[in-house]
Protein backbone atom coordinates (compact mmCIF):
# COMPACT_ATOMS: atom_id res chain seq x y z
CA UNK A 1 0.00 0.00 0.00
CA UNK A 2 0.98 3.59 -0.47
CA UNK A 3 0.73 5.75 2.64
CA UNK A 4 0.06 9.36 3.37
CA UNK A 5 0.94 10.78 6.69
CA UNK A 6 -0.57 14.59 7.09
CA UNK A 7 1.74 16.79 9.94
CA UNK A 8 4.73 18.11 10.47
CA UNK A 9 6.12 17.00 13.82
CA UNK A 10 7.01 14.44 16.26
CA UNK A 11 4.27 12.61 16.55
CA UNK A 12 3.99 12.31 12.58
CA UNK A 13 7.89 11.29 12.51
CA UNK A 14 6.61 8.67 15.12
CA UNK A 15 3.85 7.05 13.04
CA UNK A 16 5.83 7.10 10.02
CA UNK A 17 9.02 5.00 12.17
CA UNK A 18 6.05 2.06 12.81
CA UNK A 19 4.11 2.60 9.51
CA UNK A 20 8.05 1.89 7.91
CA UNK A 21 8.47 -1.36 9.54
CA UNK A 22 5.25 -2.82 8.25
CA UNK A 23 5.93 -5.21 5.13
CA UNK A 24 2.63 -4.04 3.52
CA UNK A 25 3.84 -0.08 3.70
CA UNK A 26 5.19 0.52 0.05
CA UNK A 27 5.77 3.80 -0.41
CA UNK A 28 5.26 6.56 2.05
CA UNK A 29 4.59 10.23 1.74
CA UNK A 30 4.66 12.79 4.71
CA UNK A 31 3.24 16.25 3.60
CA UNK A 32 4.84 17.99 4.74
CA UNK A 33 7.29 16.46 6.94
CA UNK A 34 10.45 17.18 8.82
CA UNK A 35 13.75 17.04 8.82
CA UNK A 36 13.48 13.10 10.64
CA UNK A 37 10.73 12.23 8.33
CA UNK A 38 13.08 12.52 5.48
CA UNK A 39 15.32 10.45 6.48
CA UNK A 40 12.85 7.42 6.12
CA UNK A 41 9.36 8.80 3.79
CA UNK A 42 9.17 11.01 0.96
CA UNK A 43 7.93 14.45 1.88
CA UNK A 44 6.18 17.09 -0.12
CA UNK A 45 6.06 20.38 0.47
CA UNK A 46 2.65 20.49 0.71
CA UNK A 47 0.87 22.81 4.07
CA UNK A 48 -1.48 20.45 5.65
CA UNK A 49 -4.60 22.71 5.02
CA UNK A 50 -3.78 23.08 1.39
CA UNK A 51 -6.77 20.67 0.76
CA UNK A 52 -7.05 20.61 -2.87
CA UNK A 53 -2.71 20.04 -2.91
CA UNK A 54 -3.20 16.96 -1.13
CA UNK A 55 -6.11 15.42 -2.99
CA UNK A 56 -4.38 16.27 -6.35
CA UNK A 57 -1.26 14.53 -4.15
CA UNK A 58 -2.47 11.51 -3.62
CA UNK A 59 -4.25 10.96 -6.87
CA UNK A 60 -1.11 11.49 -8.62
CA UNK A 61 0.90 8.80 -6.41
CA UNK A 62 -1.91 6.31 -5.78
CA UNK A 63 -2.13 6.61 -2.34
CA UNK A 64 -3.86 4.08 -0.89
CA UNK A 65 -4.71 5.24 2.96
CA UNK A 66 -4.00 8.72 4.63
CA UNK A 67 -3.16 9.01 8.02
CA UNK A 68 -3.63 13.04 9.42
CA UNK A 69 -1.85 14.04 12.24
CA UNK A 70 -2.91 17.42 13.87
CA UNK A 71 -6.75 18.74 14.56
CA UNK A 72 -6.55 21.54 12.21
CA UNK A 73 -7.34 20.12 8.96
CA UNK A 74 -9.66 17.59 10.14
CA UNK A 75 -12.16 20.64 11.83
CA UNK A 76 -11.59 22.08 8.33
CA UNK A 77 -12.98 18.46 7.30
CA UNK A 78 -9.93 17.46 5.18
CA UNK A 79 -11.56 13.50 5.89
CA UNK A 80 -14.80 15.09 4.06
CA UNK A 81 -12.91 16.32 1.20
CA UNK A 82 -10.38 13.33 0.87
CA UNK A 83 -13.91 10.84 0.83
CA UNK A 84 -16.01 12.74 -1.53
CA UNK A 85 -12.63 12.15 -3.90
CA UNK A 86 -13.17 8.30 -3.15
CA UNK A 87 -9.88 8.42 -1.14
CA UNK A 88 -9.67 5.87 1.68
CA UNK A 89 -8.28 7.85 5.57
CA UNK A 90 -8.46 6.72 8.65
CA UNK A 91 -9.68 10.02 10.83
CA UNK A 92 -12.63 11.17 11.46
CA UNK A 93 -15.08 14.20 9.46
CA UNK A 94 -15.72 17.54 10.41
CA UNK A 95 -18.48 16.35 12.02
CA UNK A 96 -16.45 13.87 14.34
CA UNK A 97 -14.11 16.15 15.27
CA UNK A 98 -15.85 18.40 17.03
CA UNK A 99 -15.27 16.60 19.87
CA UNK A 100 -12.42 18.25 19.57
CA UNK A 101 -13.19 21.40 17.90
CA UNK A 102 -15.87 22.50 20.73
CA UNK A 103 -15.40 22.26 24.36
CA UNK A 104 -19.05 22.98 24.55
CA UNK A 105 -19.92 19.96 22.32
CA UNK A 106 -17.88 18.16 23.58
CA UNK A 107 -19.31 18.42 27.51
CA UNK A 108 -22.87 18.71 26.40
CA UNK A 109 -22.22 15.60 24.47
CA UNK A 110 -20.75 14.42 27.56
CA UNK A 111 -23.49 15.45 29.73
CA UNK A 112 -26.36 13.55 27.46
CA UNK A 113 -24.52 10.39 27.35
CA UNK A 114 -23.18 10.33 31.78
CA UNK A 115 -19.76 10.30 30.67
CA UNK A 116 -18.09 11.68 33.73
CA UNK A 117 -16.39 14.78 33.39
CA UNK A 118 -16.06 17.94 35.44
CA UNK A 119 -19.43 20.06 36.21
CA UNK A 120 -19.35 23.39 33.94
CA UNK A 121 -21.51 25.92 32.25
CA UNK A 122 -21.24 27.52 28.97
CA UNK A 123 -21.03 31.48 28.17
CA UNK A 124 -20.81 33.98 26.36
CA UNK A 125 -21.41 36.91 28.36
CA UNK A 126 -18.58 38.15 30.37
CA UNK A 127 -20.95 39.33 32.77
CA UNK A 128 -23.16 36.06 33.57
CA UNK A 129 -19.78 34.28 33.67
CA UNK A 130 -18.75 36.44 36.05
CA UNK A 131 -21.62 35.97 38.19
CA UNK A 132 -21.36 32.32 37.88
CA UNK A 133 -17.68 32.36 39.18
CA UNK A 134 -19.18 34.11 41.87
CA UNK A 135 -20.73 31.81 43.57
CA UNK A 136 -18.38 28.81 43.09
CA UNK A 137 -15.23 27.88 45.36
CA UNK A 138 -11.95 28.38 43.56
CA UNK A 139 -9.65 27.30 41.45
CA UNK A 140 -11.85 27.25 38.64
CA UNK A 141 -11.12 26.47 35.10
CA UNK A 142 -11.86 28.98 32.40
CA UNK A 143 -11.93 27.36 28.47
CA UNK A 144 -12.25 29.25 24.95
CA UNK A 145 -14.44 26.82 23.22
CA UNK A 146 -12.73 26.55 20.22
CA UNK A 147 -8.94 25.16 19.31
CA UNK A 148 -6.30 27.58 21.17
CA UNK A 149 -2.97 25.22 20.08
CA UNK A 150 -3.36 24.72 23.78
CA UNK A 151 -3.25 27.84 25.49
CA UNK A 152 -7.02 28.33 25.73
CA UNK A 153 -7.48 26.82 29.50
CA UNK A 154 -6.40 28.68 32.39
CA UNK A 155 -6.33 26.94 35.79
CA UNK A 156 -7.35 30.04 37.79
CA UNK A 157 -6.37 29.81 41.48
CA UNK A 158 -8.34 32.69 42.26
CA UNK A 159 -11.39 34.31 41.21
CA UNK A 160 -10.21 37.27 40.28
CA UNK A 161 -7.49 35.04 37.98
CA UNK A 162 -10.91 33.83 36.24
CA UNK A 163 -12.44 37.00 35.91
CA UNK A 164 -9.30 37.99 33.76
CA UNK A 165 -9.44 34.56 31.98
CA UNK A 166 -12.93 35.86 31.07
CA UNK A 167 -12.61 39.19 29.84
CA UNK A 168 -9.31 38.03 27.83
CA UNK A 169 -11.64 35.72 26.19
CA UNK A 170 -15.42 37.54 26.05
CA UNK A 171 -14.20 41.19 26.19
CA UNK A 172 -10.34 41.16 24.68
CA UNK A 173 -10.73 38.48 22.16
CA UNK A 174 -7.92 36.99 22.78
CA UNK A 175 -8.40 33.59 20.74
CA UNK A 176 -10.98 35.73 18.51
CA UNK A 177 -14.22 33.52 17.06
CA UNK A 178 -12.41 30.49 19.51
CA UNK A 179 -12.88 32.14 22.47
CA UNK A 180 -16.30 33.92 21.65
CA UNK A 181 -18.15 31.13 24.15
CA UNK A 182 -16.26 30.15 26.67
CA UNK A 183 -16.98 26.75 29.37
CA UNK A 184 -16.33 27.28 33.15
CA UNK A 185 -16.12 24.22 34.83
CA UNK A 186 -15.03 22.10 38.23
CA UNK A 187 -11.23 22.03 38.90
CA UNK A 188 -10.78 18.59 39.18
CA UNK A 189 -7.68 17.11 41.89
CA UNK A 190 -6.04 14.15 41.03
CA UNK A 191 -3.32 12.28 38.56
CA UNK A 192 -3.86 12.86 34.88
CA UNK A 193 -3.34 9.92 32.47
CA UNK A 194 -4.31 10.02 28.03
CA UNK A 195 -5.65 6.98 26.89
CA UNK A 196 -5.70 6.65 23.02
CA UNK A 197 -7.95 4.25 21.04
CA UNK A 198 -8.14 3.14 17.49
CA UNK A 199 -11.91 3.75 16.47
CA UNK A 200 -14.35 2.84 13.81
CA UNK A 201 -17.75 3.50 14.54
CA UNK A 202 -19.19 1.23 17.22
CA UNK A 203 -15.45 -0.68 17.35
CA UNK A 204 -12.94 0.66 20.00
CA UNK A 205 -9.24 -0.65 20.26
CA UNK A 206 -7.49 0.87 23.20
CA UNK A 207 -3.80 1.73 23.49
CA UNK A 208 -1.52 1.54 26.58
CA UNK A 209 -2.43 4.89 29.22
CA UNK A 210 0.25 7.20 28.98
CA UNK A 211 1.59 10.56 30.75
CA UNK A 212 2.21 13.75 29.52
CA UNK A 213 4.12 16.72 31.30
CA UNK A 214 2.90 20.00 30.15
CA UNK A 215 4.67 22.52 32.03
CA UNK A 216 7.69 24.16 30.66
CA UNK A 217 9.79 23.57 33.10
CA UNK A 218 11.07 20.53 36.22
CA UNK A 219 8.20 20.14 39.00
CA UNK A 220 5.43 21.03 36.53
CA UNK A 221 6.57 25.24 37.01
CA UNK A 222 6.32 27.70 33.84
CA UNK A 223 3.87 28.07 31.53
CA UNK A 224 1.52 25.23 30.01
CA UNK A 225 3.16 24.02 26.77
CA UNK A 226 2.58 21.02 23.73
CA UNK A 227 3.92 18.65 26.00
CA UNK A 228 8.20 18.16 27.42
CA UNK A 229 8.25 15.00 27.56
CA UNK A 230 5.86 11.78 28.43
CA UNK A 231 5.96 7.91 29.04
CA UNK A 232 3.87 4.98 28.82
CA UNK A 233 2.22 3.24 30.27
CA UNK A 234 0.93 5.28 33.40
CA UNK A 235 1.61 2.50 36.24
CA UNK A 236 -0.06 3.70 38.81
CA UNK A 237 -3.57 3.11 36.45
CA UNK A 238 -5.39 0.65 37.87
CA UNK A 239 -6.50 -2.06 35.94
CA UNK A 240 -10.25 -1.25 36.98
CA UNK A 241 -9.60 2.31 36.55
CA UNK A 242 -8.96 0.89 32.97
CA UNK A 243 -11.50 -0.93 32.46
CA UNK A 244 -14.10 1.59 33.23
CA UNK A 245 -12.51 4.18 31.45
CA UNK A 246 -12.97 1.81 28.69
CA UNK A 247 -16.70 0.74 29.24
CA UNK A 248 -18.11 4.52 30.66
CA UNK A 249 -15.59 6.57 28.26
CA UNK A 250 -14.24 5.57 25.48
CA UNK A 251 -17.22 2.89 24.17
CA UNK A 252 -20.11 5.75 25.88
CA UNK A 253 -18.24 8.16 23.60
CA UNK A 254 -17.93 5.95 20.16
CA UNK A 255 -22.04 4.32 20.89
CA UNK A 256 -23.06 8.12 21.44
CA UNK A 257 -21.17 9.71 18.42
CA UNK A 258 -22.73 6.92 16.25
CA UNK A 259 -26.89 8.09 17.93
CA UNK A 260 -25.83 11.55 17.15
CA UNK A 261 -25.33 10.66 13.48
CA UNK A 262 -21.35 11.83 13.97
CA UNK A 263 -20.18 8.16 13.47
CA UNK A 264 -16.36 8.62 14.60
CA UNK A 265 -13.44 6.77 12.60
CA UNK A 266 -10.11 7.09 13.88
CA UNK A 267 -7.88 8.35 16.92
CA UNK A 268 -10.06 8.80 19.80
CA UNK A 269 -7.68 10.64 22.50
CA UNK A 270 -9.06 11.09 26.11
CA UNK A 271 -7.04 13.56 28.80
CA UNK A 272 -8.32 12.11 32.24
CA UNK A 273 -8.33 12.86 35.39
CA UNK A 274 -8.26 10.12 38.20
CA UNK A 275 -9.92 11.41 40.67
CA UNK A 276 -11.38 10.58 44.45
CA UNK A 277 -14.99 10.01 42.61
CA UNK A 278 -13.41 7.99 39.64
CA UNK A 279 -11.61 9.04 36.05
CA UNK A 280 -13.07 12.14 34.49
CA UNK A 281 -12.75 13.35 30.70
CA UNK A 282 -10.56 16.37 30.87
CA UNK A 283 -10.50 16.72 27.09
CA UNK A 284 -10.84 14.68 23.97
CA UNK A 285 -8.66 14.85 21.43
CA UNK A 286 -9.95 13.36 17.91
CA UNK A 287 -6.38 12.22 16.94
CA UNK A 288 -3.00 10.44 17.81
CA UNK A 289 -1.35 12.95 21.13
CA UNK A 290 1.89 14.85 20.70
CA UNK A 291 3.97 13.45 22.49
CA UNK A 292 1.95 10.79 23.75
CA UNK A 293 2.19 8.77 20.51
CA UNK A 294 5.73 9.07 20.69
CA UNK A 295 6.19 6.47 23.69
CA UNK A 296 3.32 4.46 22.95
CA UNK A 297 3.70 3.44 19.36
CA UNK A 298 7.15 1.89 20.00
CA UNK A 299 5.44 -0.57 22.28
CA UNK A 300 2.55 -1.83 19.79
CA UNK A 301 4.00 -5.47 18.80
CA UNK A 302 1.35 -5.27 15.64
CA UNK A 303 2.03 -4.19 12.25
CA UNK A 304 0.55 -0.49 12.12
CA UNK A 305 -0.39 -0.18 8.93
CA UNK A 306 -2.73 -3.93 9.41
CA UNK A 307 -4.15 -2.32 12.46
CA UNK A 308 -5.77 0.72 10.36
CA UNK A 309 -7.01 -2.07 7.58
CA UNK A 310 -8.32 -3.78 10.33
CA UNK A 311 -10.05 -1.50 11.78
CA UNK A 312 -11.50 0.07 9.11
CA UNK A 313 -12.79 -3.13 8.12
CA UNK A 314 -14.37 -3.87 11.05
CA UNK A 315 -12.17 -6.72 12.40
CA UNK A 316 -10.47 -6.63 15.60
CA UNK A 317 -7.06 -6.32 14.84
CA UNK A 318 -5.76 -8.23 18.44
CA UNK A 319 -3.72 -5.40 19.53
CA UNK A 320 -0.28 -6.83 21.39
CA UNK A 321 1.53 -4.21 23.83
CA UNK A 322 5.03 -4.76 25.33
CA UNK A 323 5.31 -5.22 28.69
CA UNK A 324 8.34 -2.51 28.36
CA UNK A 325 7.76 1.54 29.66
CA UNK A 326 8.91 4.13 27.08
CA UNK A 327 9.76 6.92 28.04
CA UNK A 328 10.49 10.57 25.79
CA UNK A 329 12.03 14.21 26.97
CA UNK A 330 11.12 17.11 24.86
CA UNK A 331 14.12 19.12 23.43
CA UNK A 332 12.81 22.39 22.95
CA UNK A 333 13.85 26.08 21.78
CA UNK A 334 15.33 28.36 24.52
CA UNK A 335 12.12 30.81 25.11
CA UNK A 336 9.30 28.08 24.36
CA UNK A 337 6.12 28.43 24.57
CA UNK A 338 6.86 32.29 23.97
CA UNK A 339 9.74 33.74 21.12
CA UNK A 340 12.57 31.70 20.15
CA UNK A 341 14.68 31.63 17.31
CA UNK A 342 14.73 28.63 14.43
CA UNK A 343 17.63 27.47 12.24
CA UNK A 344 20.01 26.62 14.97
CA UNK A 345 22.61 24.14 14.09
CA UNK A 346 21.80 20.83 15.98
CA UNK A 347 24.85 18.77 17.28
CA UNK A 348 25.54 15.24 15.67
CA UNK A 349 22.82 12.90 17.44
CA UNK A 350 23.90 9.76 19.38
CA UNK A 351 21.39 7.22 20.06
CA UNK A 352 22.42 5.42 23.20
CA UNK A 353 20.87 1.95 24.40
CA UNK A 354 17.79 1.32 23.16
CA UNK A 355 17.45 4.85 22.54
CA UNK A 356 15.75 6.54 19.53
CA UNK A 357 15.38 10.31 18.29
CA UNK A 358 12.21 12.20 16.85
CA UNK A 359 12.13 15.05 15.24
CA UNK A 360 9.53 17.42 15.89
CA UNK A 361 10.84 21.31 14.43
CA UNK A 362 14.14 20.23 12.47
CA UNK A 363 14.77 20.77 8.57
CA UNK A 364 17.50 19.50 6.46
CA UNK A 365 19.56 22.69 4.74
CA UNK A 366 22.98 22.76 3.35
CA UNK A 367 24.81 23.62 6.60
CA UNK A 368 23.06 20.43 7.96
CA UNK A 369 20.27 20.07 10.32
CA UNK A 370 18.65 22.67 11.67
CA UNK A 371 15.76 23.94 14.05
CA UNK A 372 12.30 24.75 12.78
CA UNK A 373 10.53 25.06 15.76
CA UNK A 374 9.31 25.28 19.61
CA UNK A 375 9.70 21.67 20.29
CA UNK A 376 12.84 20.45 18.08
CA UNK A 377 12.99 17.09 18.78
CA UNK A 378 11.99 13.81 21.54
CA UNK A 379 14.82 11.49 22.92
CA UNK A 380 12.88 8.35 23.55
CA UNK A 381 14.24 5.08 24.33
CA UNK A 382 12.29 1.85 25.19
CA UNK A 383 13.13 -0.43 28.70
CA UNK A 384 12.73 -3.16 31.13
CA UNK A 385 11.86 -0.17 33.59
CA UNK A 386 10.87 2.90 33.33
CA UNK A 387 14.37 3.90 35.01
CA UNK A 388 16.08 2.06 32.53
CA UNK A 389 14.13 3.76 29.86
CA UNK A 390 14.84 7.16 31.16
CA UNK A 391 18.69 6.69 31.68
CA UNK A 392 19.00 5.48 27.86
CA UNK A 393 16.68 8.63 26.84
CA UNK A 394 18.22 10.70 29.16
CA UNK A 395 21.86 9.99 27.92
CA UNK A 396 20.45 10.48 24.10
CA UNK A 397 20.35 14.66 25.42
CA UNK A 398 24.18 14.71 26.56
CA UNK A 399 25.29 16.41 23.59
CA UNK A 400 22.64 19.33 24.27
CA UNK A 401 23.21 19.34 28.25
CA UNK A 402 25.24 22.47 27.70
CA UNK A 403 23.98 24.35 24.85
CA UNK A 404 22.37 27.63 25.35
CA UNK A 405 20.18 28.08 22.66
CA UNK A 406 17.92 25.01 23.70
CA UNK A 407 16.55 23.65 27.29
CA UNK A 408 15.07 20.23 28.67
CA UNK A 409 12.89 18.81 32.20
CA UNK A 410 15.04 17.01 34.05
CA UNK A 411 12.50 14.77 35.69
CA UNK A 412 10.57 13.11 33.26
CA UNK A 413 9.02 10.40 34.68
CA UNK A 414 10.89 10.79 37.90
CA UNK A 415 7.41 11.85 40.23
P1 LIG B 1 -6.40 20.95 27.96
O1 LIG B 1 -5.77 21.90 26.98
O2 LIG B 1 -7.87 20.88 27.90
O3 LIG B 1 -5.69 19.62 27.95
O4 LIG B 1 -6.03 21.53 29.40
C1 LIG B 1 -4.71 21.79 29.74
C2 LIG B 1 -4.47 21.36 31.15
O5 LIG B 1 -5.28 22.11 32.04
C3 LIG B 1 -4.82 19.92 31.43
O6 LIG B 1 -3.81 19.03 31.08
C4 LIG B 1 -5.05 19.97 32.93
O7 LIG B 1 -3.81 19.90 33.62
C5 LIG B 1 -5.64 21.32 33.14
N1 LIG B 1 -7.11 21.22 33.25
C6 LIG B 1 -8.02 21.33 32.26
N2 LIG B 1 -9.27 21.17 32.72
C7 LIG B 1 -9.16 20.97 34.06
C8 LIG B 1 -10.09 20.73 35.12
N3 LIG B 1 -11.41 20.72 34.92
N4 LIG B 1 -9.59 20.56 36.36
C9 LIG B 1 -8.26 20.61 36.60
N5 LIG B 1 -7.34 20.81 35.65
C10 LIG B 1 -7.77 21.00 34.39
N1 LIG C 1 -0.45 15.83 24.52
C1 LIG C 1 -1.69 16.47 24.38
C2 LIG C 1 -2.13 16.66 23.00
O1 LIG C 1 -1.69 16.00 22.07
O2 LIG C 1 -2.99 17.50 22.78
Amino acid sequence: MNILVVGRGGREHSIVMKLAESDKADKIYAAPGNGGIAEIAECADINEMDMDGLIAFARKKSVDLTIVGPENPLLSGIVNRFREAGLLVFAPTREAALLEGSKQFAKEFMQKYQIPTAAYKSFTNAADAKGYIEEQDAPIVVKADGLAAGKGVIVAETKEEAFQAVDDMLVNKAFSEAGATIVIEECLVGKEFSLMAFVHENDVYPMVTARDHKRAFDRDQGPNTGGMGAFAPATDISVETLEFSMQNILRKTADGMMKEGRPFTGILYAGLMMTEAGPKVIEFNVRFGDPETQVVLPLLENDLVQVFVDVLAGKDPDLNWADDSCLGIVLASKGYPAAYEKGVRLPAIQKSGNGYIIHSGTKQTEHGLVSDGGRVLLAGARGASLKQAAKDAYQCLKPFSNLDAFYYREDIGKE
